[in-house]
């Protein structure tokens, strides 16, 4: 009997488009001979859309639904009609961003006690949010940029932020986000002083919490690390324009971005940041998999850790897999297989803790 992989993607997040090809991409390379493959489309409103089996060459315009349903009602009509929870089941969530990568959606699985690919409740939570990623990344030593973390609720206005002291602890540029958002949505790179006003207020927007950050001056390398009790980093690749602020359009919408894979290539320093890269993830009780994106600083070439991705883009021009596969050998088909090896382990694992006295 074939497993049934529910593929989740879509969804409510400024990174709705870029999880419908994330989940074509899946859905394209899950293999037909051990699985059957169940679409699930979640409109910008959260209601889920079920397209049923199909196979691997739907096209994108086929893979996005609407219809009037309420989510419980659409959550429920699932439930009740195209999921048997006595088979064995699996979900692979593309979900990027917020209500997929946050630890909402990985809560709402592990209520149904089905196993996932990636992210637990805990970890997806946690690296959501920068301020609290740089927290924990400081408690364990792991270098970074210096950083504040401001909150809108402890703060009668914006215009009591004292920019000079910001200034005189981070210097100038100075990047500014909100804790929770993804994909440069919301974040100003701030270059003097009066542009602090507007970048708070953008950024306050998007989280009541935000992040502002020293300026790194260098490249954006990006590992992949998997597993969940044996970890291990791919090679770091970069893309070749990274020495500029990339915005979303560069990020999902430029076809003329160039990896360079491995990036950079002597060896000592791939290996420091391998380590680095498990290390930080080890720190935020990462599973599954994620992208660590780390910068190498011009000049002294410090390596400071800039974010973990628990749900990286997994389009064909993403590095996640392509990293992985040039470190490994894992092709796309065989790199899925792992991450639903895994999910189904992290089930089996959750499943044997002892959750009562008796
Ligand atoms: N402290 C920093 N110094 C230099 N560049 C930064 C800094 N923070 C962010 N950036 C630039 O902005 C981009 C987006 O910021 P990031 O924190 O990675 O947010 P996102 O979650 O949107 O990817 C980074 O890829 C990098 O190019
Ligand atoms: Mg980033």
């Amino acid at each position: 009997m074939k497993k049934n992989v529910y593929v989740l993607y879509g969804g409510i997040s400024a990174e709705h488009e870029v999880s419908i090809r994330s989940g074509k991409t899946i859905i394209q390379y899950l293999d037909r001979n051990k699985y059957d493959v169940h679409p699930i489309y979640i409109n910008k409103k959260g209601v889920w859309h079920p397209l049923g089996i199909t196979g691997p060459d739907i096209q994108e315009e086929d893979l996005v639904k609407s219809s009037d349903l309420s989510i419980a009602d659409s959550i429920a009509a699932f439930l009740h009609t195209d999921y048997d929870s006595s088979l064995e089941n699996v979900f692979f969530s593309v979900l990027h961003g917020t209500g997929g990568e946050d630890g909402t959606m990985q809560g709402f699985l592990k209520t149904l006690n089905v196993p996932f690919t990636g992210n637990s409740v805990l970890s997806s939570a946690v690296t959501m949010d920068k301020g609290i990623t740089n927290r924990l990344l400081k408690a364990n030593d792991i270098s970074q940029a210096k950083f504040i973390v401001l909150d809108r609720w402890s703060l009668d206005s914006i215009e009591d932020i004292d920019t000079k002291e910001i200034i005189e602890k981070l210097g100038l540029p100075v990047y500014v986000k909100p804790c929770n958002a993804g994909s440069s949505v919301g974040i100003t790179h701030v270059k003097k002083e009066e542009e602090f006003k507007e970048a708070f207020e953008l950024a306050f927007k998007y989280d009541p919490r935000i992040l502002l950050e020293e300026e790194v001056l260098g490249v954006e390398v990006e590992l992949t690390v998997v597993g969940n009790k044996e970890i291990k980093a791919s090679i770091p690749g970069s893309y070749m324009s990274q020495d500029q602020f990339l915005d979303y359009d560069d990020k999902y919408n430029n076809p003329n971005q160039i990896a360079e894979i491995p990036y950079p290539k002597d060896e000592e320093t791939q290996n420091k940041l391998k380590k680095l890269a498990v290390k930080a993830y080890k720190a935020c009780s990462c599973m599954g998999f994620a992208r660590v994106d780390i910068f190498i600083r011009k000049g002294d070439g410090a390596l400071l850790v800039n974010e973990i991705n628990t749900l990286p883009g997994m389009t064909t021009i993403s590095l996640a897999q392509r990293l992985w596969e040039q470190a490994y050998g894992l092709d796309y088909p065989a790199f899925i297989d792992m991450l639903i090896e895994l999910a189904e382990e992290a089930h089996r694992e959750r499943n044997s803790l002892v959750v009562d006295r008796s």
